[in-house]
């Protein structure tokens, strides 16, 4: 039982240690964010290491969530044009082949460890300018290309 204790013991140290290296040691500065949504562009401060979800949060700009940044809705898609990093293992079960080669990523998933160029699709108002034209037949199968 003593050596169960003291193992974990030694473990909860480590993620403390860890934590509060990456707290207090890692630093990424100020970061900027530049947002392509709805056919405007908005670029945006923050300080680095939070993940970019939260920094759009923060700065009213709307993305689609269900889990609240959790990684388990898939809802909160944007385009990462650059400074994303590589796809997560956690993000891949979202993503179809062809949104991984557009480099869709999951806001909540990504850290914000440089200056990031983002696109968001606005699916609500593409959808709804499909309903507004009828070209919205929800018996078909339809698929919507973000450029
Ligand atoms: S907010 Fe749900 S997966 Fe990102």
């Amino acid at each position: 039982m003593i050596p169960v204790i003291v193992m974990n013991a030694i473990l909860v140290f480590i993620t403390v240690l860890l934590l509060v290296a990456e707290r207090y040691l890692v630093t990424y500065g100020t970061c900027r964010i530049q947002v392509k949504k709805d056919q405007e562009t908005r670029e945006i401060s923050v300080k680095g290491g939070g993940t970019l979800m939260s920094a759009l949060v923060d700065n009213k700009v709307e993305i689609s969530s269900s889990c609240g940044g959790r990684g388990t809705c898939g809802y909160c898609k944007c385009r990462v044009v650059e400074g994303g990093g590589e796809i997560l293992p956690t993000e891949e079960i979202f993503m179809s082949r062809q949104e991984k080669a557009d480099h869709m990523r999951l806001s909540c998933q990504v850290k914000i460890k440089r200056d990031i160029t983002i696109i968001i699709p606005d699916f609500l108002s593409i959808v709804r300018q499909m309903v507004i034209n009828r070209k919205f037949d929800p018996n078909k199968r339809w698929r919507v290309t973000i450029r």
